[in-house]
């Protein structure tokens, strides 16, 4: 597969397959990331459970969990630690994405040490930002993902082709990636890359408790909701009886629903306990795949459609 991909984000990443796991609180850790790395794309390791004795322990275990390349995030607005430069910088990564926060603040101090940096941006406004910071690329996420999010969300559909328009660096596409054709429109936008978040936590690897799994393989299109558009962060969450009573609720910081109680829903199976972040492509997970079928097909069926498009309209 290597020579086939081959495109900046591969070369700046040392991956086969442009296909990035998102960073995703205590969930982006070594069994789920070791598992995408050794398949071909990127691991991500996570920062924003805020425990970083964990996530180093979580780092020692990649190292002897695989010999390919892996990243850590920095998700600035939740780890406020303000060691976690050289916390990053001490774990012998390569590579970094910088998400919810300025990207001004960490990006040449980063760079400076030999680090690749991308920038998670859901505006136009916040890549141009990101480029006049120095970042090596973008990470560019439509508001049809899960997670945090912008108030004013944009589709991928929009958002990613304007601002390849307007910047030169290579641009991981984030927001809906799930299969081969996502990723083929995706390219077609001109990302270089995809990330996976959703696709993700619903994989055989990931260590979520399976009544999420079961309630991503079970939700329509139409089953997350958009939570605090009135105030910041947003998110998209899965719909359930806590998160659809939030949906309308202008008085309350849905933020108070995610905290606390993140763990007995994410490792204890209570889907009312805390917010389930997903994105809106949970309407197109249909079962638990093991992380490398995921991403030898999407590969593999990607290069399908791009061939069948060549043959079908030709120019
Ligand atoms: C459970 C969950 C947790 C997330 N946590 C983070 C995070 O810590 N940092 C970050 O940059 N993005 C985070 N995200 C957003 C993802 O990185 C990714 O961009 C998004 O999930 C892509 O959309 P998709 O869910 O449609 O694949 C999270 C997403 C989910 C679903």
């Amino acid at each position: 597969m290597a020579p086939v991909f081959r495109n900046r984000v591969t070369e700046m990443l040392g991956i086969d397959i442009p296909i990035v796991q998102a960073p995703m609180g205590w969930i982006a850790r070594a069994q789920l990331a070791s598992a995408v790395s050794n398949a071909g794309g990127l691991g991500i390791i996570e920062t924003s459970s805020g425990e970083l004795d964990n996530v180093k322990a979580e780092i020692a275990k990649m190292h002897d969990l695989t010999d390919k390349p892996f990243g850590v995030n920095i998700a600035q607005a939740f780890v406020r630690d303000p060691g976690i430069v050289d916390f990053v910088i001490d774990q012998c990564v390569k590579f970094v994405t910088t998400s919810a926060g300025n990207p001004m603040k960490y990006t040449s101090l980063l760079k400076d040490a030999g680090l690749t940096v991308f920038h998670v941006v859901p505006t136009l406004h916040g890549a141009l930002k990101a480029i006049e910071a120095g970042v090596d690329g973008l990470v560019v996420e439509g508001g049809e993902g899960g997670g945090f999010k912008n108030p004013r969300d944009v589709a991928l559909m929009v958002l990613l082709p304007l601002i390849r328009s307007k910047v030169d660096v290579p641009i991981i596409a984030a927001g809906g990636m799930v299969d081969g054709p996502t990723m083929a429109a995706a390219l077609a936008l001109g990302a270089e890359g995809v990330q996976m978040g959703t696709r993700m936590v619903s994989a055989a690897e990931s260590p979520v408790h399976d009544n999420w799994k079961q309630a991503i393989l079970d939700a329509a299109e139409t089953d997350t909701v958009f939570l605090n558009r009135h105030t910041s962060p947003a998110l998209r969450a899965l719909r359930t009886n806590r998160s659809e009573a939030l949906e309308h609720d202008t008085e309350t910081n849905a933020m108070t629903a995610l905290i606390g109680s993140t763990l007995d829903l994410y490792f204890g199976g209570d889907m009312e306990a805390s917010l389930a972040l997903s994105g809106q492509v949970a309407g197109r997970i249909d079962s638990v795949e093991p992380v490398a079928d995921i991403i030898s097909a999407c590969a593999a069926d990607c290069l399908q459609v791009l061939a069948d498009l060549a043959e079908r309209y030709p120019n």
